[in-house]
């Protein structure tokens, strides 16, 4: 099963194009090389709004979606409003207290959407997690997120905007006989992050990237990031293609 990622589209309202980049059109462009990449599904890993939430860029986004041939999946971002985005996206009845969550197998696959838009899981999100997780024993589990759960040596990220939980997420990890790989963005950079048994696919923007080691975030280029996940028979497979 193909899946494509997209992350960090930033899309401001009509007309505002943040940086200098058209946001819009790079999304559209997304779209375009999607129908060459033919994926079973498109899952988008948030931050799909440039600072906050708002329903008319929702709507913008999810009549562009809907001319799409297979389903589309949404996490939020800390940009995004998990309400706001669950009623754009029909994901209301996956609300739990504000929170966007969900467990879908896919091709068989175990995985698990989870709400980082707050930096963090609430309680209810980790009793959630850990439940999944202890019945999904010794299976190879899939789990999309807006935020890399632990450190990736991409210098402002991991001081600044990083999640709040990683020693929690690392020691749930840890303690699972689980292969887990999660899919994530936010810090604008493509990077393979391993450890233990976990595996972070860190997935870059289709707004702009930024340099791992610079202490102060300087940007690295322009191209659009699209993450490709191969779920096969014979192991999970992933390449970044750029337009
Ligand atoms: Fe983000």
């Amino acid at each position: 099963m193909r899946i494509a990622f997209i992350t960090d589209l930033h899309i401001d309202a009509a007309g505002v194009n943040p940086k200098g980049v058209d946001v819009r059109q790079n999304f559209l462009n997304t779209l375009a090389f999607l129908s060459e990449l033919k994926p079973a599904c498109l899952v988008l890993g948030g931050d799909i709004c440039n600072t906050a939430g708002d329903p008319a860029i929702y709507e913008w986004v999810c009549q562009q979606l809907a001319q799409l041939p297979f389903p589309h999946y949404v996490i939020p971002g800390n940009h995004d409003d998990s309400v706001m985005v669950a009623e754009a996206f029909g994901r209301k009845h996956n609300l739990h207290d504000n929170e966007l969550y969900f467990a879908l197998p896919l091709e068989g696959r175990p995985t698990l959407f989870l709400d980082t838009s707050k930096g963090e899981l609430s309680p209810q999100q980790w009793n959630w997690l850990r439940e999944y997780m202890a019945a999904l024993r010794d299976n190879n589990v899939l789990i999309f997120m807006h935020h890399p759960p632990i450190p990736a040596d991409v210098t402002y990220m991991d001081a600044h905007d990083s999640f709040h939980q990683s020693e929690e997420f690392l020691d749930l990890v840890k303690g699972s006989s689980c292969h887990v790989t999660v899919v994530c963005g936010h810090y604008h950079v493509e990077k393979v992050v391993q450890r233990g048994n976990l595996m972070m696919l860190i997935t870059p923007s289709t707004f702009v990237q930024i340099k791992h080691d610079p202490a102060e975030i300087e940007i690295d280029n322009y191209y659009v990031g699209i993450r490709e996940i191969n779920l096969t028979t014979h192991g999970t497979t992933s390449t970044v293609h750029y337009l």
